[in-house]
């Protein structure tokens, strides 16, 4: 067995955690999720979520990374034998998001190559759903597999398997060190000449204009919490195993505060852009900013494509600046995604990296076939939603819970951190974890479950919903449980961290 390997840099290190955080989260995602709830209102919560429990569960994970020096599973069970279950769970979330985050990334490739020529043509949406996706009359009908979109599936697939197989600084690190700078350059280009057409200023009147009422909605704050444990990359295995490659002397604290940052940072500017764009096209077209905005997937793929069409000129290469930037965020997550259960397959059968790379990728790329079907983006719309408001908030809310109350206290992890760092964290960091989050995240967990009994998401039928989200998320706690109970196989390279592994087959 190697030993286990290592970041090259902090410099490195740094772009693989916001290569990480940066993602389609940011670009599609959070615009819409803030306009949505909001406006200017849902920075209020957005910025408690993010001080109060993004921060502080980012400090978590990386100290718990750095001080375990291993997968989410074998960190848990390091802290407590009971606790072995929590990584497995968020593993197996990972495991759900990459099978459709991957699909989502082949649309958008797909979408640069037709923004040379502008392929859309005048109606973008019968294009999206008719030629592109062939999607099928009705949610549930599953139909046949869509050549079209198997095809950058298995091209986004092979990319991501022989990165995560040159292993850490010799994969991960080098292709985040190549694409984040350039998504930063492409998408700057972006926000640069949307801010500078007609009509800008609306939009972005449109998005920081606050709709106060709104704030005393629990969907609101889970909303944010949401989109913070998401983009953030937190509550679900992924900042834990990056930071497991860290060397000994490493800081915790500050990379924490600047990855969170550049993220939020990224957010913005996504959110302006896109809102100068929007803006634009109400202009173009004579009605309101609100009449153009359009959530997630009818975003980045129907929106966007309307307004490239009506750009003032260079159309092809800017919708092409704006799909790529999809994709390269999108590949940099996705990597880290895929990253959890790699690291994790590995150190509990005892297998090789390659090994581990083939056999799990090829589980996850079969899966995600299913999302290349003519039902794919309804079961990608059901998957996503719960696996998220469902799952990630729930892991991370359990991680946070079991940790300060129950397994290890947060001052031994505290004290390891400081060690370390150039900043030091106070009593803000226990209290936001053992009192502030678990109180204020509980109950909108519970507000947003009773809001689900009564109604359906997205009124889908509950044929669907149970299969598709309730199941899929119970499947992942129960394999959770079950993966834990398996041991470790016999494993020189964990053996020879001493303590806790004494027992292993
Ligand atoms: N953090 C990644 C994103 O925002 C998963 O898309």
């Amino acid at each position: 067995m190697e030993n286990r390997q290592q970041w090259g840099s902090r410099y490195g290190f740094i772009m693989a955690a916001v290569g990480s955080a940066v993602g389609l989260g940011n670009i599609w995602r959070f615009p819409a999720v803030a306009y949505e709830n909001g406006g200017g209102a849902f920075f209020l919560p957005y910025l408690f979520a993010l001080l109060t429990a993004g921060i502080p569960i980012l400090i978590l994970e990386f100290t718990i990374g750095h001080k375990y020096r291993g997968s989410a599973p074998f960190s848990f069970f390091k802290i407590n034998k009971k606790a072995e279950w929590l990584g497995w769970w968020q593993v197996l979330i990972s495991f759900v998001i990459c099978t459709y985050y991957a699909v989502i990334i082949a649309w958008a490739l797909k979408y640069t190559i037709y923004s040379f020529g502008t392929k859309w043509g005048a109606n973008p949406e019968g294009f999206l759903y008719g030629s592109v996706l062939k999607l099928a009359e009705k949610p549930g009908d599953i139909g046949g597999l869509v050549p079209g979109v198997v095809l950058p599936l298995v091209f986004v697939w092979a990319v991501t398997l022989f990165v995560l197989y040159r292993g850490v600084s010799k994969g991960i690190e080098k292709l985040n060190k190549i694409f984040l700078p350039t998504l930063v350059i492409m998408f700057t280009i972006i926000v640069v000449r949307a801010l500078t057409l007609e009509g800008a200023i609306d939009g972005l009147n449109a998005f920081f204009q606050p709709n106060w009422k709104m704030i005393f909605d629990g969907k609101v704050w889970v909303a944010a919490y949401g989109q913070i444990f998401f983009s953030l990359s937190i509550g679900f295995a992924i900042m834990l195993t990056y930071s497991s490659y860290l060397p000994k002397k490493s800081d915790i604290n500050n990379n924490a505060f600047i990855t969170a940052f550049a993220n939020s940072g990224f957010e913005l500017l996504a959110g302006i852009g896109v809102f100068a764009a929007l803006g634009f096209m109400a202009n173009q077209q004579g009605v309101g900013v609100d009449e153009v905005v359009s959530s997630g997937i009818g975003l980045a793929f129907v929106v966007f494509p309307s307004i490239i069409n009506e750009f003032p000129g260079m159309n092809g290469l800017f919708g092409a600046l704006f799909f790529l930037s999809l994709v390269f965020a999108g590949m940099t997550s996705l990597i880290s995604i895929v990253e959890t259960f790699i690291a994790g397959i590995q150190e509990k059968f005892n297998v090789s990296r390659t090994k581990a790379v083939l056999t799990g990728g090829l589980v996850a790329s079969v899966i995600s076939l299913l999302y290349a079907t003519n039902g794919g983006l309804y079961l990608l719309d059901i998957v996503d939603y719960f696996i998220n408001n469902f799952g990630v908030v729930t892991a991370g809310l359990v991680e946070v819970v079991l940790i300060a109350w129950f397994f290890k206290g947060l001052g031994g992890l505290q004290s390891h951190a400081n060690d370390v760092s150039d900043l030091r964290t106070g009593l803000w960091w226990k209290a936001c974890l053992g009192v502030v989050t678990p109180i204020v995240l509980g109950y909108m967990m519970f507000d947003n479950f009773r809001q689900n009994l009564l109604e359906n998401y997205g009124g889908y039928p509950t044929g669907l919903i149970i299969p598709a989200g309730v199941l899929v998320v119970a499947t992942t706690i129960v394999g959770g449980i079950l993966l834990s109970r398996k041991k470790w196989k016999a494993n020189t390279a964990l053996e020879k961290q001493g303590e806790g592994i004494k027992h292993v087959s």
